[in-house]
């Protein structure tokens, strides 16, 4: 069989774009409204989407001030890793991928919800390590900083190392459950972890038995040399924010190649970059839905996302107008040079400017028919740039429902997607093995 491309689907309340929760075909009150993620879930699973894929963070304010914050959808919704729990007992092949965060959670804990949840959705869960990027989470967990990336890698390594140790506390076969004898488990199959690090200190085992798919699926999003070198020794599936093609194939390269330091072949990680896909029945009609879709951003809105990037402050300035200069020596990062320079050079007023980067959030952007939309997939797909996508549609339910009822069949037909779903598990889905335990 040939080789088939991977695909998760990116859960955000009433979509990706910006303006999302303004669309008539999106959902408004989305975040608390669970009959609208079933049907989301169930929609992806009609096409045959291998997981559900949901970002998280432990904050309600991103560094937005409040003009541009009282403008957002995605300040507040459900916790998703409940949502998850709900959405397993609706769902009957799906994966359901879930962020949390090794700066501020407890592996055991951590540990306990993942394996459950693999329990309850009969071996389709998997966990997003990410160490959070937001530094306003610290708030909200009694810290008065958020600590620096390096010290998050270190406690998101060991953290990483107590919970895989965790998942193999129990032997598949521990639980023998005799009634004549009265015997429940047997105890040479249980293993007490007794873990003592430079953070943690965690004796086990785990109060929950081994899970169906030997232990949930292990994903990861960080793109620094840290976040690779994690991703090489531990991801079993990486989300990328690759912007290009050429982007893609380089951290394709990158990352699969540090895999034999760690005595890991290729296969054992899938690279999945997001892709944020507007598709209509022509590339005219997908165009004319994303600008109207771009008409959608309110000005206060786009000058907040533009101030975030570029450390700039806008008040008072005319949308219609160009963009101050920024002063090279004072850019808040070498991104908000690049904006400025691009802006200078194409004579883009401030408008223009966000519209043009309000779309993917750093992820790769396509707009256009099933056709156009699938060429571009496959191109990434066959010139290793990638092994699947996350895809982002703009709005939700309305831009999911496009791509299942166009771009599923286009790839279909080219033999590029499932006709129907494989094994049990999500790693029978995505083709990774399942892990034998350290004690095995
Ligand atoms: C594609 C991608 C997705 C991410 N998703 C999240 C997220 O959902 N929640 C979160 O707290 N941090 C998220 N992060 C941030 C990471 O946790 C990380 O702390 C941050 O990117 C800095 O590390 P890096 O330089 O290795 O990327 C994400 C990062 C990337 C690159």
């Amino acid at each position: 069989m040939p080789k088939q491309m991977k695909l998760g689907m990116f859960l955000r309340p009433a979509g990706h774009h910006l303006a999302a929760w303004r669309h008539s075909q999106s959902q408004a009150d989305a975040g608390v409204n669970f009959r609208h993620f079933v049907d989301v879930a169930r929609t992806a699973e009609r096409g045959f989407f291998d997981m559900l894929f949901s970002a998280d963070s432990a904050t309600a304010t991103s560094v937005f001030d409040e003009r541009g914050l009282r403008r957002m959808a995605y300040v507040a919704w459900i916790e998703p890793f409940t949502l998850m729990a709900g959405l397993a007992a609706v769902t009957s092949h799906i994966g359901l991928v879930c962020t949390a965060s090794t700066t501020y959670e407890e592996p055991f804990s951590l540990a306990r919800r993942f394996a459950s949840l693999d329990h309850i959705s009969g071996g389709r869960a998997g966990w997003n390590l990410v160490t959070t990027g937001n530094h306003t989470a610290a708030y909200n967990f009694s810290r008065d900083s958020h600590p620096d990336k390096s010290d998050r890698y270190k406690r998101g390594r060991e953290f990483a190392d107590v919970v895989l140790g965790l998942w193999d506390s129990w032997d598949d076969d521990a639980f023998i459950r005799d009634r004549d004898s009265g015997i429940f488990f047997d105890p040479k199959k249980l293993h007490t972890l007794g873990h003592t690090g430079e953070n943690f200190k965690v004796l086990g085992p785990l109060n929950v038995a081994r899970s169906p798919q030997g232990r949930p699926v292990l994903v990861q999003a960080g793109a620094s040399e840290q976040g690779k070198e994690l991703a090489a020794e531990t991801a079993e599936v990486v989300f990328a924010a690759t912007p290009s093609i050429a982007e893609g194939r380089a951290f394709y390269t990158d990352v699969k190649g540090r895999m034999a330091r760690f005595g890991r072949s290729p296969d054992d990680l899938k690279i999945m970059p997001g892709f944020f896909v507007t598709v209509g029945r022509t590339d005219r009609e997908a165009r004319e839905k994303r600008e109207y879709l771009q008409s959608l951003i309110h000005p206060e809105v786009g000058l907040a996302l533009l101030e975030q990037r570029t450390g700039l402050d806008l008040t008072g300035c005319d949308v219609d107008g160009p963009l101050p200069p920024i002063n090279p020596n004072q850019a808040i990062s070498s991104r908000a040079s690049l904006l400025s320079d691009m802006a200078r050079r194409e004579n883009l007023t401030i408008r223009q400017l966000y519209t043009q980067i309000a779309g993917g959030r750093g992820h790769f952007d396509v707009c256009g028919s099933a056709s156009t939309v699938a060429d571009v997939m496959q191109n990434w797909f066959e010139t290793g740039a990638a092994d699947g996508f996350n895809i982002m549609p703009p709005v939700m339910p309305g831009g999911l429902d496009d791509f299942v009822d166009l771009v599923t069949p286009e790839l279909q037909s080219r033999g590029l997607l499932r006709t129907q779903y494989e094994g049990a598990t999500l790693r029978d889905r995505l083709g990774l093995r399942r892990p034998v335990s350290r004690y095995a």
